[in-house]
C-alpha cells in the first residue's frame, strides 16, 4: 500500500477526538487517503449522470431542472470521528460497511417537482441500486429540515475490478438549501439562553420557505402548462396546413 508522508497529513489531526494514538492515527488516515479515489470516482459518476439528465431537459424541454451540483468526499478526520462516535472499528472496511456518506452529492433544484423528477430518473438507471430513500420533504425533521435523501450504490470501474460505491445524494430546492446552510452554521454556535428562541424562529422560517416553495411550484406549473398548450396548438396548425 502506498504511504503518504506524515507531515502531509498532520493537518488532519486538528480537532481529532477520541483516544487513538497518533502513530495509529497516521496509519489509519493513510489507509483512508489511499482509498479516497474510489469515493471521488463515485461522486464523478453521479455528477456526470445528473449533468447528462439536466442537459437533455435543457435541449428538449427548455428547462434546467438542476440549478447547481456540489460534491465532496468526507475527510479522513471526519470519517474517524464518525466511526468513533458510533463505536465502529477504525478501518477502511468498517468505514465502507458502516458509513453511507463518505461520498456525498448535493443537488440544488429550483422547484419541488424537479427534485422528484431527478430522483426518479437517476434511480431508474440500470447501474444504480437504491439502498435507502429518506423523504424529509414529505416528512420534515422536527426542526424544519427539508430535503430528499437517497443512498445509492454506483459502479466505479478500476483497472482490475468494478467496485460498487455508496453515495449519499441530497436533493433540495434553493430555498431549502439556504435554510439548511444557516441552520447548520447556527447549530454549532447555539450555546446561550437564546437557543430556544432561535430554534423556534428557524422552524418558523422553514415553514415559510415550504409555503413559498409550494407557491413558486404552482406558478411554474402554469408556465409548463402554457408551453404544452403552445406545442399542442402549433401541432394542430401543422396538421391543418398539411391537410389543406
Ligand atoms: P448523519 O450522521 O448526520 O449522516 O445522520 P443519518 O445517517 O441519520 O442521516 P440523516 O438523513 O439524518 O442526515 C444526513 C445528512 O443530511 C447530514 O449529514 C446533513 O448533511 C443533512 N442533515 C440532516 N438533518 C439536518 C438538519 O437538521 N439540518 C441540516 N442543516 N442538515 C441536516
Ligand atoms: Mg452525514
Amino acid at each position: 500500500m502506498a504511504e503518504i508522508e506524515r507531515t502531509k497529513v498532520a493537518y488532519l489531526f486538528d480537532g481529532l477526538t477520541g483516544d487513538i494514538l497518533p502513530e495509529e492515527a497516521v496509519k489509519i488516515i493513510n489507509s483512508f487517503m489511499v482509498n479516497e479515489y474510489l469515493y471521488l470516482g463515485a461522486t464523478r459518476e453521479i455528477t456526470t449522470k445528473l449533468e447528462n439528465l439536466n442537459d437533455e431537459f435543457k435541449y428538449h424541454q427548455d428547462h434546467n431542472p438542476i440549478h447547481q451540483i456540489r460534491a465532496r468526499v468526507k475527510t479522513p478526520k471526519s470519517i474517524i470521528n464518525k466511526l468513533t462516535r458510533r463505536g465502529f472499528e477504525l478501518s477502511v472496511e468498517s468505514a465502507r460497511n458502516n458509513l453511507t456518506d463518505i461520498a456525498g452529492v448535493r443537488v440544488i433544484c429550483s422547484y419541488i417537482d424537479d427534485i422528484y423528477l431527478i430522483a426518479n430518473l437517476l434511480t431508474s438507471q440500470d447501474d444504480i441500486e437504491v439502498i435507502r430513500i429518506s423523504d424529509y420533504i414529505k416528512n420534515p425533521k422536527p426542526n424544519g429540515y427539508r430535503s430528499l435523501h437517497l443512498i445509492v450504490t454506483v459502479p466505479v470501474f478500476l483497472s482490475e475490478s468494478t467496485e460498487l460505491v455508496k453515495v449519499e445524494i441530497q436533493i433540495r430546492t434553493i430555498a431549502m438549501d439556504f435554510w439548511a446552510s444557516l441552520e447548520h452554521e447556527l447549530r454549532y454556535k447555539l450555546t446561550n439562553e437564546k437557543t430556544e428562541e432561535i430554534t423556534r424562529e428557524l422552524k418558523d422560517c422553514a415553514d415559510g420557505i415550504a409555503n413559498i416553495d409550494g407557491r413558486m411550484q404552482n406558478l411554474h406549473s402554469i408556465l409548463t402548462l402554457s408551453k404544452d398548450r403552445e406545442v399542442y396548438s402549433s401541432n394542430k396548425i401543422f396538421t391543418c396546413s398539411q391537410m389543406a
